[in-house]
């Protein structure tokens, strides 16, 4: 792996190039299944018609996972917001849009979000534990929806090619369930980078683009924060822990 094709280095990831592909390699720590499910769910999407880079394959070289992806030349939406912070509002008003469009297709396959979500918070720890009940019967009282949601809608996962087509990316955490709740996933994002303004300004414009309530997102938000605490991030417990507090008992 050359250190000039690195993309992108996580914690437990590296993402290179390739010449024409991009090989995202993954971590012993990472399983099989977690490798396998990522690129499933990357695939659904991909044949629901959803514009992604299309998987190439899935690999293994010296025990590390590779999901291997066509290569898209260009940029990330969030590359663009930072170098071009005046048309801020327009670059949101693109991931609000996208968003959207994506929540008007279906995928039957997915895992449902609802389920997923209520997984997380059994996992999830919380002072009260009347609290958890709560957080299930707020759940089940949300009529379900199929939209695809993308789980980590968020700028860094928009890739704008050269030509200007516009490619989503990274979908482990895809499911199947109501578009507003993926949309206070986002806005959650957007807040625990300390990203109020943006955090606000986005909601507005999906709100606006999708005809969606800020009611309707909102709701969303406890059970979206209580979720993310099964991630077990002790730099995002306080603020999510907020989130989840307003929650009348
Ligand atoms: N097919 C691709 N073509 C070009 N660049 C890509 C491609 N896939 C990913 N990238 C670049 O690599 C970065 C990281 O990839 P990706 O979002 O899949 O992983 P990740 O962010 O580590 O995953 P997670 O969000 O789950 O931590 C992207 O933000 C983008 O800059
Ligand atoms: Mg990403």
């Amino acid at each position: 792996m050359k250190s000039d094709k690195i993309i992108a280095v996580r914690v437990n990831k590296t993402i290179y190039r390739e010449g024409d592909r991009c090989v995202k390699v993954f971590r012993e720590s990472f399983s099989k299944s977690q490798i396998f499910s990522e690129a499933l769910n990357h695939v659904k999407i991909e044949e629901a018609g959803v514009t992604v880079p299309k998987i190439i394959e899935v690999t293994k070289t010296d025990g590390r996972w590779s999901i291997i992806s066509e290569y898209i030349k260009g940029s990330t939406l969030e590359r663009l917001m930072e170098l071009d912070p005046e048309n801020k509002t327009e670059h949101l008003r693109t991931l609000a849009r996208l968003q959207t469009e994506i929540h008007k297709k279906v995928c039957p396959a997915l895992p449902s979000l609802k389920e997923k979500i209520s997984r997380k918070i059994s996992m999830a720890e919380l002072y009260d534990p009347r609290l958890k009940n709560r957080l299930y019967e707020i759940l089940d009282g949300i009529p379900d929806k199929n939209n695809i949601c993308h789980g980590d809608f968020i700028p860094s996962n928009i890739l704008v090619a050269e030509n200007e087509k516009i490619y989503i990316t990274d979908w482990p955490h895809a499911a199947r369930g109501d578009g507003a709740a993926d949309a206070a996933e986002t806005f959650l994002r957007f807040a625990l980078t300390g990203n109020k303004d943006a955090a606000r300004e986005y909601l507005e414009l999906f709100c606006d683009i999708s005809g969606r309530s800020e009611k309707d997102v909102r709701m969303w938000l406890p059970l979206v924060a209580a979720a993310r605490l099964a991630n077990n991030s002790a730099k995002e417990r306080e603020f999510l822990l907020r989130q989840v507090d307003v929650v009348d008992l």
